[in-house]
């Protein structure tokens, strides 16, 4: 009789630790899933010109890149303030192999690319596409057609 009993507690203390397992790891899957908030329509249109000017060299999701700086430190520190950021962006550091975008950025995509920045900085957004905030003042509200 000993046998059997051990043997069905045994399977009974496998099943529990197997059912446990599935919980945690079902829990982090959807924690995983509701990281980040949604982005305001100036951090996405600010995700949109990073991943489209900035990410080549500066890398993917805003973690830094093989040859340029993580600029989620850049924006997060207390020596690096907004009117700094613009200025880089805009007349770049040619020597050092960032580029100027003076001519390409409107000053609102600098401003927008910071926001972004900032959000990425604080994990309020998280990597890859951002959801969308709805409502809130529009793009063509923001930026007039060129
Ligand atoms: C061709 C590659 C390249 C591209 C594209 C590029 N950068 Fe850079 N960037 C660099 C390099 C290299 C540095 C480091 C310069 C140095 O050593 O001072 C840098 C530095 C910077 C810095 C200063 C960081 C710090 O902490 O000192 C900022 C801000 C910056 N880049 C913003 C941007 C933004 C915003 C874009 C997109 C609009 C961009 N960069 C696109 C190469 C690039």
């Amino acid at each position: 009789m000993r046998i059997p009993i051990r043997v069905s507690l045994h399977s009974i203390l496998t099943l529990a630790l197997a059912l446990t397992t599935i919980g945690v790891w079902s829990h982090t899957a959807s924690a995983q899933n509701q990281q980040g908030r949604a982005a305001t329509k100036v951090e996405y249109e600010g995700w949109r010109q990073y991943m489209t000017t900035c990410a080549r060299c500066h890398g993917d999701d805003a973690v830094g890149g093989v040859m340029a700086p993580d600029l989620r430190k850049t924006v997060a520190s207390d020596s690096a303030s907004q009117k700094s950021f613009h200025a880089t962006v805009a007349d770049g550091r040619p020597a050092k192999g960032m580029p100027s975008f003076k001519s390409s950025l409107h000053a609102e995509h600098i401003d927008a690319i910071y926001a972004y920045l900032r959000a990425r900085a604080s994990n309020e957004l998280s990597a890859g596409r951002p959801k969308q905030q709805y409502g809130g003042a529009s793009l063509s509200k923001i930026w007039p057609a060129r």
